[in-house]
């Protein structure tokens, strides 16, 4: 506030001097709060991050695996054409996508072999519990996690599950984490069998075009799929981590 000294009384020029010093305070107490927020959403987010490792250590007990799915769907999303600001928010939610597996009992997670009817019914929960843990919070990234959780097994077919969407009705988010989350499922060693290799996954791939996947996007990485191939072999080669997850660069992609 400028006050003409000419014109000014004592009166006038002490209360703008208050006035300047109310809206510093005023100022700083906003950033503060600011980042007093910023970091009660990290903490939040790398206490989800981690129980996500935990839900997934039965498939992979290095946690690797998550991680790729955060760079692959973010590589993704960009291909795609989408935004630089929601391919990296997806970056940091799609690693979320099961993490409701940790409300499924031992006896059906960690059941070796085929899970009768009944058991998968139970296993398929694990969409709407993970997005029940993350729907709550009003932070984007959460939201966009929550979606993730709760779509990522629908099918463009509207045979999945938990809601039998189809097309494009399924949220961009949930189609693209189901075809990164298939594909690198396939490329790694799990239990009951060893990796396929590359050639097999893309062709597995390919095959479930237009049933269970989009078939833009899988044309899309099936366009890229040298990137995306090396992009995932980085990642297993320099195990990456939250740190790197939240780091606000774009990935060298
Ligand atoms: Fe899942
Ligand atoms: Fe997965």
């Amino acid at each position: 506030m400028k006050i003409d000294p000419r014109e000014a009384t004592q009166f006038d020029l002490a209360a703008a001097d208050q006035m300047e010093k109310i809206i510093s305070d005023l100022g700083r107490m906003y950033q503060e709060r600011n980042e007093a927020l910023q970091e009660v959403a990290h903490a939040h987010h790398e206490a989800l991050f981690l129980l996500a490792v935990a839900a997934d250590y039965r498939d992979d007990d290095t946690g690797v695996h998550i991680v790729r799915i955060g760079f692959l769907a973010e590589a993704l999303a960009l291909r795609l054409g989408q935004s630089k600001a929601y391919a990296l928010l997806l970056r940091k939610a799609a690693p979320m996508h099961d993490i409701g597996k940790i409300g499924i009992p031992d006896n059906v997670l960690k059941k070796p072999g085929g899970l009768t009817p009944k058991e998968r019914q139970v296993m398929n929960q694990h969409a709407a519990i993970g997005a029940d843990i993350l729907g709550k919070s009003r932070i984007a990234l959460f939201k966009l996690a929550a979606e993730v959780a709760l779509t990522h097994h629908e099918r463009w077919n509207g045979t999945g599950y938990p809601r039998g969407l189809a097309g494009a009705d399924i949220p961009l988010s949930g189609r693209i984490v189901s075809v990164v989350d298939f594909y690198d499922a396939l490329t790694m060693d799990r239990v009951y069998r060893p990796a396929f290799g590359e050639d097999k996954a893309l062709a597995m791939l390919q095959e479930q075009s237009g049933k269970a996947f989009d078939p833009t996007i899988v044309d899309c990485f099936m366009r890229h799929q040298g990137e995306l191939h090396d992009l995932r072999k980085r990642i297993t080669q320099s195990p990456m981590s939250f740190a790197d997850l939240v780091d606000s660069t774009p990935a060298d992609l």
